[in-house]
């Protein structure tokens, strides 16, 4: 599963870019929007932060297919090959997707509240869907197990798309879809640090830390075998 980062700030993309093991960011306009800064500027940012190769997913603003198209365009060329693009998951938006997939241009089907919707993004060419995990719990349905249903959907159909699960607000959403086989999730930091926020991690660390120290005070292996 790949794991990519659900945020704009550089500094937070560079903390856990550093730490974890992350394939790109993900963002869209109110992701940007919380930066408080022109959003060139911060997407270009993130673009030579996770280099030419990190995979960096942005949103095309308008809602018809024609500005969708020309959105997704200006992007692929300011932000490279490994850009792409999201596209609302609505009638226009399945117009732009099969027209961007016509061209190369590589898109994913986001705004996904329902499986049949995902579906349509899907067999319109999208190569992700981005089904909204958490927004979908709030409505009273199981967003997990929709975006299961879209996998299994993805899959009895041979649709060459990667469910790219996203909205988790916590690490046990994000754990029963790695289990799933989904292809790629995308989290916001501290979702991200949470995965290891746990008291028996730490206490474990710390006896093995005071153990070495009773043997060779203040002292690593690497001081040792010198
Ligand atoms: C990413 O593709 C989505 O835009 C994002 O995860 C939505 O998250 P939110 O529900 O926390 O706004």
């Amino acid at each position: 599963m790949k794991l990519l980062i659900d945020d704009a700030h550089i500094d937070e993309i560079k903390r856990i870019e550093d730490l974890y093991p992350i394939d790109g960011v993900t963002t869209n306009p109110t992701i940007l929007s919380r930066v408080h800064q022109d959003p060139v500027k911060t997407l270009t940012e993130i673009r030579e932060q996770i280099g030419k190769d990190g995979i960096l997913f942005v949103q095309a603003v308008p809602d018809d297919a024609e500005g969708m198209v020309r959105d997704a365009r200006a992007i692929v060329k300011a932000f490279g090959e490994s850009t792409v693009v999201k596209i609302a998951s609505t009638p226009q938006g399945f117009k732009a997707i099969k027209q961007l997939t016509a061209e190369g241009i590589h898109t994913c089907g986001t705004v996904v509240y329902t499986p049949l919707q995902a579906f349509l993004a899907a067999k319109s060419g999208a190569d992700y869907v981005a089904p909204y995990i958490n927004r979908i719990d709030n409505m009273g349905y199981d967003g997990v197990a929709t975006a299961e249903q879209i996998q299994d959907i993805l899959e009895v159909n041979a649709l060459d798309c990667e469910v790219l699960a996203a909205s988790f607000k916590n690490s046990q959403q994000v754990l029963e879809l790695a289990q799933y086989g989904v292809g790629a999730a995308t989290a916001a930091p501290s979702v991200i640090d949470s995965f290891v926020k746990n008291a028996a991690i730490d206490a474990a660390v710390d006896q093995f830390r005071k153990d070495f120290d009773s043997l060779a005070p203040g002292k690593t292996m690497a001081d040792l075998l010198q």
